[in-house]
């Protein structure tokens, strides 16, 4: 089995959390994590500043990556004015996102879904006039802060207008990490009765301990690309509680201890998520770099 994981640290990261990391920081942080062997990094959004002032660096960032060639980087991006700022960085991929509640959609991006379609689908057809690949995010897909049990209707909904306007692939967001395995099982044959295994990925959030066990009943049901953040970083900011993506130590440690090879070096990722720990000033929730830093080698894959 092959997996794709894309580390969404940086910019699901970051976005929630208090202190503002300077970009010549942030830049080191992805040096770090390309040297441990991530491939896929959400390095930021061209969201608005006001919204997300912790990621007000987009530009700055994204104009100033490493440049190296067999890395892929994304970046969000809600609407046309978010597209215009994109392409003027050497970004090479494109995120759309919006909900499949209509409440945290409102809060999020401050539109009704009908309202979205068409600003998400300028921006899907102008990025391919480009040759930018697009993602498409669906979050509240197993729960939603405001309205609780979303129907999983709303979901199909949601990604065939998706894949309708060209994205490549549809990440199905547990925002508020409220999903258990047996619900990702149904939620997802579900789900691929209507689409390919290969154009789905899982973005689980660890709230509630159960991120790792829903990343692995998703490769159970096939779907091999997988968000997570290094140290555990993550939430969404217009869904209170929404605390820390699957930590991506912890999928590479259960991934690689089960002799699937994910090209990432468990060490050097735990160093970029102690630097972090003391950019943030904070111990960072990630079990195994809870282990390591602990000193116990026992979590060495
Ligand atoms: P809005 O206020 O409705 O925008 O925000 P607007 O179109 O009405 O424009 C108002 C002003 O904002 C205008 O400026 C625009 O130019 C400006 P003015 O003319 O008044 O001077 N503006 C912008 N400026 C910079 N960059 C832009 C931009 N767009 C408009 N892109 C908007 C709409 C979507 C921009 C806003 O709601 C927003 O930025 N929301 C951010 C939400 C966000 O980032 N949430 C977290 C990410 S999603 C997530 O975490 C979930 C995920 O991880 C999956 C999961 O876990 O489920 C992906
Ligand atoms: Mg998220």
């Amino acid at each position: 089995m092959e997996v794709r994981i894309v580390e969404v640290g940086l910019r699901d990261g970051l976005q929630n959390e208090r202190a503002v990391i300077p970009v010549e920081h942030k830049r080191d942080l992805v040096e770090r994590l390309i040297r441990a062997g991530v491939r896929h990094l959400e390095v930021t959004s061209f969201v608005h500043p006001k919204w997300i002032p912790q990621l007000a660096d987009a530009d700055e960032l994204a104009g100033s990556l490493p440049v190296h060639d067999d890395v892929v980087y994304r970046a969000l991006v809600p609407n046309r004015r978010g597209l215009d700022r994109a392409l003027k960085t050497p970004v090479h991929e494109y995120a759309v996102f919006m909900s499949a509640s209509e409440t945290h959609n409102r809060k999020n991006i401050n539109k009704s879904i009908d309202e979205t379609f068409p600003v998400l689908a300028e921006v899907v057809e102008e990025a391919a006039r480009h040759g930018k690949p697009v993602r498409g995010y669906v979050s509240t897909v197993f729960g939603c802060p405001y309205e609780g049990e979303v129907p999983v209707r709303q979901v199909i909904k949601v990604c065939e207008a998706l894949f309708e306007m060209g994205v490549y692939e549809v990440s199905l967001g547990d925002t508020i990490g409220v999903a258990t395995p047996s619900q990702v099982r149904e939620v997802l044959r579900e789900l691929l009765r209507h689409f390919p295994a290969n154009r789905l990925a899982g973005h689980f959030h660890d709230t509630r301990g159960t991120g790792l066990v829903n990343a692995w009943v998703a490769l159970e049901e096939g779907i091999t690309t997988l968000d997570s953040s290094f140290g555990g970083l993550g939430g969404c900011p217009y869904a209170p509680g929404a605390s820390g993506n699957l930590a991506t130590e912890e999928l590479v440690y259960m991934l690689s201890g089960m002799g699937v090879d994910t090209g990432i070096d468990l060490d050097l990722l735990c160093e970029a998520g102690l630097v972090a720990e003391k950019l943030l000033g904070r111990p960072l929730p990630s079990r195994v770099l809870r282990a390591r830093a602990a000193g116990n080698d026992s979590s060495k894959a």
